[in-house]
């Protein structure tokens, strides 16, 4: 696998899966497959789960890590072509993506959603940028529209969570005061798809995410509705995808409560703010899985990493 770019790099989920559970079983088993490997990571956004697990899971490979907020502490990058730079960027993507790979083997890099401008967030200006002009692999810690390492993440706290055969799985809208990225939500919607199970999307109406990704899941208005006899519910805010990136509502009622939840698991990537988009009752139940999915972000992380480094 040359890079890990979004839930489409999956060959097989079940079989990523299992191999990531046999990592957390033994964490450290290929510890000498990354010696002399080095990983870069570059955050232009702020991190807690993101940036630990993702060293760790390379530090569990044997590789050597160097970390960097490229965002503050970087050089503002230029990614048009045949720009005259005599404004307030100092460098451009291709000489900055070729000096990241002399020195490592491997880059990971954040760069989140502007929100301000679609077309722009779309071209994936920073991640594309570094897949174009890098001579090594670039891993997705979370770019504008995704963020399959959560994804993968949440498939296996699925999988070791799931007691019935077909599980019912809500991924609900919750209200939040900023406005955030569909990125959480779209690759988990990605990786859903490649799941056997009843999926239902809830939302109020305008939070619709693109059609391209959500094609022919069930949409449902109506949270209480779709939330009846669910074996998960995964709640996670986001802003209009139509009204890009603008927040239409923060009606309170959207907030997941311990009585909405009924005997589902309650799933969220964290960080989540409590009482707004989720009530304590819930985040403080057993049934509430959101440390276990962070704690998967490492065999996530290192399952991607091993297979990068296998190839
Ligand atoms: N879920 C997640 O990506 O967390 P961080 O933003 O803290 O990395």
């Amino acid at each position: 696998m040359k890079h890990y770019l979004s839930i489409k790099d999956i060959d097989s989920l079940p079989d990523w899966v299992s191999e990531a559970r046999k990592l957390k079983a033994n964490p450290t088993s290929n510890k000498s497959l990354g010696e002399g490997k080095t990983i870069c990571l570059l955050f232009f956004n702020n991190s807690l789960r993101t940036r630990l697990s993702t060293q760790k899971a390379a530090l569990n490979l044997g590789m050597e890590v160097m970390v960097m907020n490229f965002g503050s502490e970087g050089w503002q990058l230029e990614f048009e072509d045949g720009v005259v730079m005599d404004q307030g960027k100092s460098e451009h993507i291709k000489e900055a993506a070729q000096v990241v790979s002399q020195y490592c083997d491997i880059v990971a890099i954040r760069a989140f959603a502007s929100l301000t401008d679609k077309n722009k967030d779309e071209a994936e200006l920073v991640l594309n940028g570094f897949v174009k002009h890098a001579s090594i692999p670039v891993v997705n810690m979370e770019s504008s529209i995704g963020h399959p390492l959560q994804a993968l993440a949440d498939a296996i706290t699925l999988t070791e969570n799931n007691v019935g055969t077909r599980p019912k799985v809500v991924l609900s809208w919750a209200p939040h005061p900023k406005a955030l990225p569909h990125a959480v939500a779209n690759s988990f919607v990605e990786m859903m798809r490649l799941q056997d199970a009843e999926f239902v999307i809830t939302h109020p109406e305008g939070y619709e995410l693109n059609k391209e990704i959500t094609k022919d899941v069930l949409i449902e208005y109506d949270q209480k509705k779709a939330c009846e006899n669910a074996d998960f519910i995964y709640v996670k805010n986001w802003s209009s995808y139509t009204d890009y990136g603008k927040v239409l509502s923060q009606d309170s009622d959207w907030m997941m409560t311990y009585e909405k939840l009924g005997k589902a698991k309650f799933m969220h990537c964290l960080p989540v703010r409590r009482n707004v988009v989720v009530e304590d009752a819930v985040l403080d139940a057993t049934q509430s899985l959101v440390i276990e999915q962070a704690n998967n972000r490492t065999f996530a992380a290192q399952v991607v990493l091993k297979k990068i480094l296998e190839s």
